[in-house]
């Protein structure tokens, strides 16, 4: 009755729920897309809900996309959403502990980083760490046989993104003490601590120690390689991090060297992780992909498949293609939030968002409407046969750009396809991703076929339950070896 009777007209429509202060968490926690998707159909593209007590409104497909993702800076914030749980994993004084303009300036030195020298060198390191974690796991030890993809690609993306990326001394380091770090810091991402995120409960004085630890270890990294014992020998973000200046001349000083790799660590990570794994899954259904894209490197490379280098992978479309496809489908990031600034109208209604409302977009919605996709729950990487090249990366196409310090991005944008966001939160991870998961793609192509058990075309579900949504584990396939064992 409260709902009905108070219910300002102009505001948009609250979902209906029982339960004051929970209102649709749980719902939504467990299933954004069917959440959205069924609430899409009762109350239109805009509607509000209340996600642990917050007011939450939700605007979807190209225009919702559009005004919240491009929104100005005095119309929304991301730092006072993002920072409650990034700070205690991150460290101080980077990404959201400091102000947009300082976070811009960060994604510049990152962005600028990823020059063609540095790709170029991933993809021998990336296909490298892959051969030779073939050659040691031991689920693919003799000609054929089965394994656990979200569990087996977490561990390989992690030793692919810290050798290219991180530098051999963090790679290293995997092998040891490292990867517990890792996972006690990842703990701080668990989605309570939106609530409760220096609560002195176990999992956040872990994340504590985690973070300190790791701050402290990167910035010897740095200390070690100024002092001149290391030489400089590669392109990892560490060394360019390390020559880089703000605007005002400051160098990056080393806890902000560490804070950045540690976000750079955990974006990578979950993102490129499940991804891939969600392409393995995909592929699995369809195993006459296999043979497709074993055609393909060899069209390109010559039938005795020299090693993979990086111009070779604008040559294969079919490989991003897959990457692609596979993004509209499972994109890892459900749900981008901003907080409302000052009262906001959406154009083309009557509604006016007050300040005190979250706002919520999620272009996976967009990606799979009927509206804008053929068949859109059908994975078909040759839906985009015609113009993979232009849709290779959306900030090619001919909308109007501006500048945002780290890159011209698109000032706004009307395709309903944005896995990696849009505006000046943009991701600048995309080209290193696609490098990385076309060189695993790659050198798994070479090495295997993969089917699902007894051949069947059903796929896992998602596991939402981590603020990145991924395969729900265990998902196995079978496997078959291609030639020798490594
Ligand atoms: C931002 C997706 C990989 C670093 C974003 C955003 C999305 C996204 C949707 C926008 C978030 C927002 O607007 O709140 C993805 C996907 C990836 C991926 C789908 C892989 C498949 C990476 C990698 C890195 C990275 C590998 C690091 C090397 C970042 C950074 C931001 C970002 C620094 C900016 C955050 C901000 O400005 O607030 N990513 N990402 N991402 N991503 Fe990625």
């Amino acid at each position: 009755l409260n709902q009905l009777l108070f219910k300002n007209p102009n505001e948009p429509p609250v979902v209906f729920h029982w339960v004051p202060f929970f209102g649709s968490t749980i719902t939504y926690g467990m299933d954004p897309y069917q959440f959205f998707f069924s609430n899409k159909a009762k109350y239109g593209d805009v509607f509000t809900f209340i996600l642990l007590g917050k007011k939450t409104t939700v605007c979807l497909d190209t225009k919702g996309n559009n005004f919240i993702l491009n929104g100005k800076i005095k119309d929304v914030n991301a730092e006072e959403i993002y920072s409650p749980l990034c700070t205690p994993v991150f460290g101080k004084d980077v990404v959201y502990d400091c102000p947009n303009s300082k976070l811009m300036e960060q994604k510049k030195f990152v962005k600028f980083g990823l020059t063609q020298d540095a790709l170029r060198s991933y993809v021998t390191l990336i296909t490298a760490e892959v051969q030779d974690f073939i050659k040691r796991h031991k689920s693919f030890k003799g000609q054929k046989g089965t394994f656990n993809v979200p569990k087996v690609m977490a561990e390989l993306t992690i030793y692919t993104a810290s050798r290219s990326l991180q530098g051999e001394e963090v790679r290293n380091k995997f092998d040891s003490s490292f990867a517990d770090l890792y996972h006690d810091l990842d703990m701080g991402f668990s989605p309570i601590n939106f609530m409760l995120p220096w609560a002195p409960l176990p999992h956040n004085r872990k994340r504590d120690v985690a973070r300190n630890k790791m701050i402290e270890t990167y910035s010897e990294i740095v200390r070690k390689r100024r002092s001149g014992d290391v030489k400089k020998d590669a392109h990892d973000m560490i060394w360019h991090l390390m020559d880089c200046k703000y605007k005002d001349g400051t160098p990056v000083p080393d806890h902000e060297i560490a804070g950045i790799m540690i976000a750079l660590l955990m974006a990578g990570q979950h993102s490129s992780s499940s991804t891939i794994s969600w392409i393995l899954l995909r592929l699995a259904t369809k195993p006459q992909l296999f043979d497709e894209l074993l055609e393909e490197q060899k069209r390109v490379l010559g039938a005795g498949l020299p090693p993979l280098t990086h111009d070779d992978l604008s040559k294969m479309p079919l490989h991003a293609q897959v990457v692609k496809e596979t993004l509209r489908m499972h994109a890892p990031i459900h749900s981008i939030m901003r907080q409302v600034k000052q009262p906001l109208m959406i154009e083309g209604t009557n509604y006016v968002i007050p300040a005190s409302h979250v706002l919520m977009s999620s272009p996976g919605v967009s990606a799979n409407m009927s509206e804008h996709f053929v068949n859109p729950s059908t994975w078909d990487p040759h839906r985009w046969d015609a113009d993979v090249a232009k849709n290779y990366d959306e900030d090619d196409q001919d909308d109007e750009k501006i500048d945002y310090g780290w890159g011209m991005v698109s000032k706004g944008t009307n395709s309903p396809y944005l896995p990696f966001g849009a505006g000046r939160h943009r991701c600048i991870g995309e080209q290193f991703a696609y490098v990385q998961l076309q060189t695993i793609l790659a050198a798994f192509v070479r090495e295997f076929k993969l089917r699902n058990p007894g051949g069947s075309t059903d796929i896992v579900g998602t596991d939402y339950s981590s603020l990145f949504s991924r395969p729900l584990a265990p998902a196995v396939v079978e496997w078959e070896r291609m030639g020798r064992e490594l």
